[in-house]
């Protein structure tokens, strides 16, 4: 369970931090809340005492203790600090190295890995230089700075300045957390969902595929500190928000966007499923019945065979099998010339729990395994 210390600072979006707090304590973090004075006008002391279950720091000099000050106390006992909402002052302060106030203070020994500040102020205070010039200092530090959202703000100006989805900063304390030196330098473009080809202008050939598996992927090396892309078709599970995305139609399309993606060193992981045919001639408008009869099928392309290979560290493909085939997965793994394959029953299709059976080319050691796709997306990745 993390420690996770929760700073605010006298901006109107302090309303949002009890629903954060909320989102927190669900996902079992403990949560201790430090206020300024100031925020104090946007959001109770009590209400962040009831929603944290702790008390709420905000003096300097109160209950001092003679063995541990409270600021080193309150640091120690820190997974991270997320300053939110970080003004345009609390930012000032933190970038000039003036800590005279608990939050500033708490700050200056906090190690700058483990702070994230989450700007939200006026659309002209964020664009002013000053805040901005302060921001590349931190960020250079190795402070985690969350980019504000556009729209209407609270002074009723319309731009750059709203605190992002809580969902965002919630996934950020989790990177900031979970964040593992393996997996730097190396970009991650993950596969999800089905593809779908046109018949004519109103039907399709498609699959049942729910994107699950492979958003779980794209998640849970989010988590880990990882440069991740979700390259996805049709998904009846929501792509997170904090994850870069793409929609894709057909494998074509797919195939397409992924070569355009590639960087230096890649590694693929391909949970897509990828409708096997297309129609020859597909109806630039809607077919008549009698016309579907004559409609012809023809092989579709494979994306894994014709991925550009030169910048590839790896590519790692998943083989939907009917009675865990793991004969025909072996051959699908040679046949499309690829690292590793994740062999699973069809039965897994759109379903939250799974078996899988994870076949690499250069290691005869088979790891068979059975849990949730979460689970299961991380044992992938600590395979791969
Ligand atoms: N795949 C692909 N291009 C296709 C079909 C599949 O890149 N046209 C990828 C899938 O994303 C998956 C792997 O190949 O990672 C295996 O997919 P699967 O459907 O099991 O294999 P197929 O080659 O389609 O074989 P079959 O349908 O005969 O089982």
């Amino acid at each position: 369970m993390n420690n996770i210390l929760i700073g605010v600072s006298g901006g109107i979006s302090a309303y949002k931090v009890p629903s954060l707090i909320r989102l927190l304590i669900k996902d079992d973090y403990n949560v201790k809340v430090i206020v300024t004075e100031d925020a104090l006008k946007f959001v109770t002391k009590e209400t962040l005492e009831i929603i944290s279950g702790n008390r709420v720091y905000f003096k300097m000099f109160d209950n001092v203790s003679v063995t541990s000050p409270k600021h080193i106390e309150l640091v120690g006992w820190a997974d991270c600090l997320l300053i939110v909402p970080a003004t345009y002052n609390t930012i000032g302060k933190l970038a000039g190295g003036i800590a005279n106030n608990l939050l500033s203070l708490v700050a200056s020994a906090m190690d700058n890995n483990k702070l994230i500040l989450a700007p939200s102020m006026n659309v002209n205070m964020w664009e002013n230089k000053i805040l901005q010039s302060n921001l590349n200092k931190l960020k250079k530090m190795g402070v985690n700075i969350i980019e504000p959202d556009s729209g209407f703000l609270a002074c009723k100006d319309t731009g750059k300045g709203r605190l992002p989805d809580i969902e965002i900063i919630h996934a950020t304390i989790k990177r900031v957390l979970n964040t593992e030196k393996r997996f730097e330098n190396i970009q991650y473009i993950v596969t999800a969902g089905g593809t779908e080809e046109d018949i004519d202008k109103v039907r399709v050939i498609s699959n049942r595929s729910s994107g699950r598996m492979g958003i779980e992927i794209a998640k849970q090396l989010y988590f880990k500190g990882a440069d991740v892309l979700i390259i996805h078709g049709n998904v009846s599970v929501g792509i997170p928000i904090y994850l870069k995305s793409v929609y894709v139609k057909s494998a074509e399309m797919m195939l397409e966007v992924i070569n355009k993606n590639i960087g230096n060193n890649t590694i693929i992981i391909m949970a897509a499923a990828i409708s096997d045919f297309k129609i020859k001639n597909a109806g630039k408008e809607k077919y008549h019945k009698k016309e579907l009869r004559h409609i012809e099928f023809i092989e579709n392309i494979d994306v894994i065979k014709n991925i550009k290979r030169d910048n590839i560290l790896k590519i790692v493909g998943f083989a939907l099998e009917n009675g865990m085939d793991r004969k025909s997965a072996i051959e699908k793994l040679k046949r499309k010339n690829i690292d590793t394959i994740i062999l699973n029953d069809v039965s897994s299709i759109g379903s939250e729990h799974t078996k899988i059976e994870i076949i690499k080319r250069k290691d005869n050691n088979i790891i068979e395994f059975e849990g949730t796709k979460q689970e299961i997306a991380k044992l992938i990745l600590d395979h791969i």
